[in-house]
């Protein structure tokens, strides 16, 4: 079958695409090789920038993240024990950020895509849907090949946005001489836990210590989310509940406070790497989000990017629509990428900050100290971090 927009992946990039086309009267099909149930509970971010809820009121999801987010108008660092408060707001000119989970925003996008009427017969998300090939990319009418039910299908659309994360196929299709790669995999892991206990704190606390990393974050009044950097070799049954309460306890500990424990509900562990592939377009395909690039989470900047170039890749394509337009297509990975690399520093940059590298030298060491010293001495140092981390910086790149 055909239709105007060929969505690889239903992860938030994918369909935050397919809502804002169809508010402007284009038509789509998203193309998800996971079950509805799986891409709705897989625990992912939960860090909104302002840019993004931007995006997201744009798109009419922001009913239930009005009501349900957490707005936080600043995060605690916190190095050995001692704290430091980065005030967003203030140092900011007013930015907040919002903590809302991924899988809130993409189970909120969904009901919007399921409960449209539809623009022609199609239905606008086909789950268990694995796009396998994609041909026709120099040409005006692109085909996805893809698979369901064991059967063999094909969609043929005006473009293709590949929006299927760092193992989709999408990247794949840009010829590989055409294609640059830039590549950093980091020497620890993070394994993170849901817990059903109120979080100890209002704002995030991401802390530096001599054993690793850790960082308390929630979902709601009444869930926590917490991270404790673990090495590359662990695995699930290194981390018995106790362990990784005892840990967080050390690692996030200051004088004069507590952190409450609760039932652990769900753990994972999640590699931490940097990676850029470029250019994220060839003829009518373009990547959005994972499938271009990955960063460390240690920034929360993940999902925010993926919105922003979902954000841009609309733009260019209403540009396309309205006024038969190629011009912003043609610049899309230009104006990613300048964007692209200031998140990709300030990941870098904060996940260097906060870990404890195994490989350090002692000399390393010294340098990461002093660097948070800086942070705590010099309103400036604050600053940089504070504008990075709402998304001014990267938004005044692009
Ligand atoms: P995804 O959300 O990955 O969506 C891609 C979709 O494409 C998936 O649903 C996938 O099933 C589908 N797909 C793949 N291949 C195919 C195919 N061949 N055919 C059809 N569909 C396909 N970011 C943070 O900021 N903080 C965090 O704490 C954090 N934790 C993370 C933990 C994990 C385990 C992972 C994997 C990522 C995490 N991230 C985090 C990153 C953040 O979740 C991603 O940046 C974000 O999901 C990117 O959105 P996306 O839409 O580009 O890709
Ligand atoms: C969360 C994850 C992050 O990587 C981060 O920097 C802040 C919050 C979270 O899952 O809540």
């Amino acid at each position: 079958h055909q239709t105007q927009v060929g969505i690889i992946g239903a992860g938030p990039a994918g369909l935050l695409l397919s809502q804002l086309l169809d508010q402007q009267g284009i038509r789509s099909v998203v193309l998800e090789n996971r079950s509805q149930e799986r891409v709705e509970s897989r625990q992912r971010a939960g860090l909104l920038e302002q840019n993004t809820v931007d995006r997201l009121r744009q798109a009419g999801a922001t009913d239930r993240l009005d009501r349900e987010g957490l707005v936080h108008d600043g995060i605690i660092l916190s190095y050995n024990g001692q704290r430091h408060r980065i005030d967003l707001v203030e140092l900011t000119s007013g930015s907040r950020v919002t903590i809302y989970a991924q899988t809130e925003v993409v189970k909120d996008l969904i009901r919007l895509r399921l409960g449209s009427t539809p623009l022609d017969a199609e239905v606008p998300i086909s789950f268990e849907a694995e796009a396998t090939r994609i041909d026709g990319l120099e040409s005006s009418s692109p085909t996805i090949h893809y698979t369901q039910n064991g059967e063999a299908h094909t969609l043929t659309c005006d473009f293709v946005a590949g929006c299927d994360g760092f193992h989709g196929i999408s990247r794949a299709s840009i010829p590989a001489e055409l294609t640059k790669v830039y590549d950093k995999v980091y020497p620890y892991c993070w394994l993170g836990i849901l817990a059903k206990v109120p979080p100890s704190t209002h704002e995030l606390i991401y802390a530096y210590h001599e054993r690793g990393f850790a960082l308390h974050s929630m979902r709601s009044p009444e869930i926590s989310r917490l991270y404790v950097q673990c090495n590359v070799t662990d695995t699930l049954e290194d981390w018995p509940d106790e362990r990784i309460w005892a840990e967080l306890q050390i690692r996030l500990g200051s004088t004069g406070w507590v952190l409450a424990e609760g039932p652990i509900l769900e753990k994972t562990i999640t590699p931490m790497r940097s990676f850029v592939s470029e250019p994220m377009q060839y003829g009518r395909l373009f990547l959005s989000g994972d499938s271009a690039h990955i960063v460390p989470p240690t920034g929360a900047k993940g999902l925010n990017m993926a919105v922003a170039d979902t954000g841009s890749l609309f733009d260019a394509l209403m540009t396309w629509y309205r006024e038969g337009s190629r011009a912003n297509l043609d610049t899309y990975t230009a104006g990613c990428m300048r964007r692209v690399w200031r998140v990709q520093e300030f990941s870098n940059f904060m996940t260097e900050l906060l870990h404890h590298n195994p490989d350090r030298t002692p000399f390393d060491a010294h340098l990461q100290t002093s660097r948070f010293n800086q942070l705590i001495t010099s309103r400036a140092a604050s600053a940089l971090v504070a504008e990075n981390y709402v998304g001014h910086a990267a938004k005044q790149s692009a």
